[in-house]
């Protein structure tokens, strides 16, 4: 059976893949931010993730104001890195898991979503700088799942719903009959807004809230709707939505490996967590 190994949880600023590709992780600005990376590696590289689900946004490359789907589901057998214009290095395509996509789709649909699937899906910074963060050589190991939830459109799907998406998620991937070992990955947040009147706004009272909420009881956010959220965490600060799906889609015994939260990397109160997921039933023998 397929088992979900652990949570890994990251801002994604476009500027990261810059830094990256200008070997700037050394200098002041981005030292506190990259720090946080070579324990997540380690553990990455002795855990071996065969298939990584990503909750994310799409910041307009696949769907725009026109056609916005809630929930989107990728079911493509590759995904090509085409950022929308922030000038980061396109790295080689991500290989998809087609069957594992429309097993997780037929098990949400199953469950009462109603996801867009999709065949064909192009990605943007939010999936290929946390993949760059994780395998910094552009090799990857891995193979993907994007499951996209709006942050753009109102109405935006709020805590609960992306709770219950990613329990669905979740239930999904733990009844698939291969022996896959998956990482779910949480991209975006935390609190930020790039636009408007309160441009550069952050809320670090509201993110140590939602971290200790993902590393604990991440159901405490439910009471918040999504324009709670937008309010709270600014704008841009509802893709926690994706921090949430990623952390609900986590049934088993969860522990808190890695907390980092720096302020600011561009616009962006950046943070990154790491947790483990033991099934319930070996951390009871244990
Ligand atoms: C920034 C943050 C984002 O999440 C994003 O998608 C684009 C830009 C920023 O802080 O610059
Ligand atoms: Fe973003």
């Amino acid at each position: 059976m397929a088992r979900i190994i652990g949570g890994f949880f990251t801002s994604h600023v476009p500027a990261i893949g810059n830094a990256i590709a200008k070997k700037q992780q050394n200098e002041p600005y981005w030292k506190p931010f990259f720090d946080a990376f070579p324990p997540v590696r380690e553990w990455i590289g002795k855990e071996k993730p065969d298939v990584v689900v990503f909750f994310y946004n799409d910041h307009g490359l696949n769907f725009f104001l026109d056609k916005m789907p809630i929930f989107a589901v990728g079911a493509a057998s590759d995904y090509v890195s085409e950022d929308e214009g922030w000038g980061i290095p396109t790295t080689s395509a991500f290989k998809g898991d087609p069957k594992l996509s429309w097993h997780i789709i037929n098990g949400i649909v199953a469950d009462g979503f109603d996801p867009v699937m999709c065949q064909e899906m192009t990605v943007d910074h939010a999936i290929t700088n946390p993949m760059l963060l994780m395998y910094p050589d552009s090799n990857w190991p891995v193979r993907i799942v994007p499951i996209a939830i709006n942050s753009i459109q109102h109405p935006l799907p709020g805590p609960k719903r992306c709770y219950d998406l990613g329990r669905a998620v979740g239930r999904a991937i733990e009844s698939y009959g291969e022996n896959l070992r998956v990482l779910v990955l949480g991209s975006g947040g935390l609190s930020h807004q790039l636009d408007g009147e309160r441009a550069g706004f952050i809320n670090k009272a509201f993110d140590q809230e939602c971290m200790d909420a993902i590393a604990g009881d991440v159901s405490a956010l439910n009471k918040y709707s999504a324009l709670d959220v937008v309010e709270k965490a600014g704008a841009q600060g509802v893709e926690l939505m994706c921090w949430i799906a990623a952390r609900a889609a986590m049934q088993g015994r969860v522990r808190e490996l890695r907390r980092s939260y720096h302020i600011p990397i561009s616009n962006t109160a950046s943070a990154v967590m790491l947790l483990s997921n033991e099934p319930v039933e070996a951390a009871k023998a244990a």
